[in-house]
């Protein structure tokens, strides 16, 4: 397996454009299946995860072409039933359920299992779509849905933990071909859903209310094709902001929505970094004094779960007691082990880090363990002394484009080591 080994201590300078949201792309992709028509999307990052995505729609009987960050895309026939050993790679694929499910009325997905950030039930999921009218079974390790005729419901998706971004796509998706008008109350806000609400009205969807707790869905009898562009990737745009942060001279990530990540640059900016905005970039840079920060993760427009990992990276070595709570996956503490062995102070108390910020940070061989956690140890070695050298890589590949060469552009010294 490939490693990446880090020469810690370089400062980053220069910009970077950042890719397509990979967490936009992934539903995006799923929703070609709605239509019998091709559909054209630009910016899809090359990542292993929208790999996986393209790999379930040729499974599922589409046609797919890929060319430089444009997947093309036709659905003229499609089978309902997505097995184990298609779907198993990536959590994501359950958001094929919907549009299957709008299209042919029936699916049949294999459950996820639950993952290391947590157990990730899709409960709510299934609620939305027995509120349109389907049957939902759970049977050898696949969750069937079916209905000869789905009708239009009003149907709240708030769960404990906050709206389900997955599960308004998903909802959303059978929706739109579903007869009548679908109220979804306590919907995810997340620019991600908006990108989707967008792509599906481009097919002659009628979907009002994306972006905010209320979305209205008048049903229609088709879509057709469409073409799109995906929205900047808000999480890859704060992870670069965090290791301008942490050992930059003045960053500047282009290409970037300002609006999708103030929560992070209000955070940035509230423990001591500068920040300035154009209409599609932000420059962030270090007077050399940093305070500590009280964090809370919350739904958009909080502050996100994605950058929690991050976050605690960098507050490792800020001044004072910083306290970061995690409210959407409590358990998405992985990373905080591994920076204790790079020499940075953290206690876990239930689902609250309070991390004690040191001077310096060692190099050592860490290992990633979910893809957030993984670009947490990546900006950790940048500011450590010496060498750090994380293993199990694989997870960096799901969700960052090309993190190392980036990175390197910058100014790090980072190398990819391949595994024999
Ligand atoms: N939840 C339920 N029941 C459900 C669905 C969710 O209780 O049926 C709970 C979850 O356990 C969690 C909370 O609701 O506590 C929110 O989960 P959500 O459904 O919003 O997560 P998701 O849709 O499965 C997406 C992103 C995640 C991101 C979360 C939260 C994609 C492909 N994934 O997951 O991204 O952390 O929203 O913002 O869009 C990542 O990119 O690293 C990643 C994990």
């Amino acid at each position: 397996m490939d490693k990446i080994r880090i020469h810690g201590g370089h400062p980053l300078s220069g910009s970077i454009k950042i890719s397509g949201s990979k967490n936009s792309a992934l539903p995006i992709l799923a929703a070609t299946l709605l239509t019998r028509e091709p559909c054209t999307i630009h910016r899809v990052p090359d990542l292993s995860d929208t790999n996986y995505m393209v790999q379930i729609l040729t499974h599922l009987g589409a046609q797919v072409e890929r060319a430089s960050g444009t997947v093309s895309v036709t659905a003229d026939r499609v089978e309902s039933l997505a097995p184990y050993d298609v779907v198993r790679k990536m959590r994501a694929s359950v958001c094929v359920l919907g549009p299957l499910l709008g299209r042919c009325k029936e699916a049949t997905v294999s459950m996820p299992g639950g993952c290391i950030i947590g157990d990730r039930p899709i409960d709510l999921h299934l609620k939305g779509f027995e509120a349109l009218g389907a049957a939902v079974r759970v049977e050898g390790g696949n969750v069937k849905v079916f209905a000869p005729r789905l009708r239009g419901a009003v149907i709240n998706l708030r769960g404990k933990f906050g709206p389900t971004v997955l599960g308004t796509d998903n909802v959303m998706m059978a929706a739109v071909l579903t007869e009548g008008t679908t109220v979804i109350e306590g919907a995810a806000q997340e620019p991600e859903v908006v990108d989707l609400a967008n792509f599906l009205n481009k097919m002659g969807a009628k979907i009002e209310g994306a972006g905010t707790r209320r979305l209205i869905i008048e049903g229609v009898r088709e879509l057709h094709g469409a073409e799109h562009d995906i929205i900047p990737d808000r999480i890859e745009a704060g992870t670069f902001l965090v290791a301008g942060a942490i050992c930059g001279k003045g960053i500047t990530v282009e290409r970037v929505e300002p609006g999708h990540v103030e929560a992070v640059t209000n955070a940035l900016a509230s423990c001591g970094f500068r920040i300035e905005s154009s209409a599609r970039s932000i420059t962030v840079s270090s007077n050399g004094q940093t305070s500590p920060l009280e964090l809370v993760t919350d739904p958009y427009p909080g502050f996100p779960t994605d950058m929690q990992a991050q976050m605690c990276a960098l507050l490792s070595t800020n001044d004072g007691i910083s306290v970061i709570t995690e409210n959407i996956f409590p358990q998405r503490y992985m990373h905080i082990a591994e920076l204790k062995r790079m020499g940075a102070q953290m206690q876990l108390e239930g689902a609250t880090a309070v991390i004690q910020g040191v001077d310096r940070l060692f190099g050592a061989p860490v290992m990633a363990s979910d893809l957030r956690a993984s670009a947490a140890l990546v900006l950790a070695g940048l500011k450590a002394e010496g060498v750090t050298e994380v293993s199990r890589v694989y997870h960096i590949d799901r969700g960052y484009e090309r993190l190392d060469e980036k990175l390197s552009e910058l100014g790090a010294h980072i190398e990819r080591v391949k595994g024999t």
